[in-house]
């Protein structure tokens, strides 16, 4: 029987961590859906365009190649940014729709993060994360990621971009960051990753169907 897992949360929640390491654990696929927005963008910007033109957005979410989720330019700050422009028109998201739908209904089932999975994309999820953590907490996980790389950033800085998103994110008229009504909510301001990674499983196993407890 398959598991669909849906998890979304805000920017640097740590639901792509949560995804990877449950997908890992219930030997499941994984799709990190902002990447999708992030390819869309960066084939907008490659063009020549500006990030909010929206026929170009348009345009390049409907000729969407294969992804490879081990480009590392694609996770830049600046193209996480980009990515919430091109996510916000309609007919973008409307392109991507069956892709992420067609990898939720694989026989084995599937860990999918992002924004919108457990409202719009997979809403009869097994189970449904809502991962997230204070504006505060993100920033700082952001700041450590940012000088681990060696990159002179401020945590002001990343504290103002992280709320920008929040705000772009969450204020968008089509499918808006919000927890769905039967989604567990996992506040993570002051767990560690293997923390979070047990309070999930536990509600997996708890909530998820038979399968997953055997
Ligand atoms: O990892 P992080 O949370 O910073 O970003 P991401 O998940 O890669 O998403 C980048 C942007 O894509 C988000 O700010 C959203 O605007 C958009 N996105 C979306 O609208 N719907 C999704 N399912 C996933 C991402
Ligand atoms: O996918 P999302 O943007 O929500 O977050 P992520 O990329 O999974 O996590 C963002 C950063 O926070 C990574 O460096 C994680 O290692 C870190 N993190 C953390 O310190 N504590 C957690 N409970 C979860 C993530």
């Amino acid at each position: 029987m398959a598991l669909v897992i849906a998890i979304d949360g805000p920017a640097a929640s740590g639901k792509g961590t949560l995804a990877k390491r449950l997908a890992a654990h219930y030997g499941l696929p994984h799709l990190d859906t902002g990447l999708l927005y992030r390819a869309v963008a960066r084939a907008v910007l490659a063009d020549g365009h500006a990030v909010n033109d929206r026929a170009a957005a348009i345009a390049a979410a409907g000729r969407l190649g294969p992804i490879d989720d081990r480009d590392e330019a694609l996770r830049s700050a600046a193209m996480g940014e980009a990515a919430s422009v091109v996510a916000a028109v309609p007919e973008v998201r409307a392109a991507l729709l069956q892709l992420q739908r067609e990898f939720a209904g694989r026989p084995s089932g599937a860990v999918l993060d992002g924004r919108d999975i457990g409202t719009v994309i997979c809403p009869r999820a097994d189970v449904k994360l809502f991962v997230t953590a204070s504006a505060e907490a993100r920033a700082d996980r952001r700041y450590r990621e940012a000088r681990g790389r060696g990159e002179s950033v401020t945590y002001e800085r990343l504290l103002d971009e992280i709320r920008a998103r929040d705000s772009r994110d969450a204020g968008r008229a089509v499918a808006p960051l919000l927890a769905a009504a039967d989604a567990r909510v996992i506040d993570t301001s002051q767990m560690g990753i293997d923390e979070v990674f047990r309070v999930a499983v536990t509600i997996v196993d708890t909530f998820g169907p038979a399968m997953a407890r055997a």
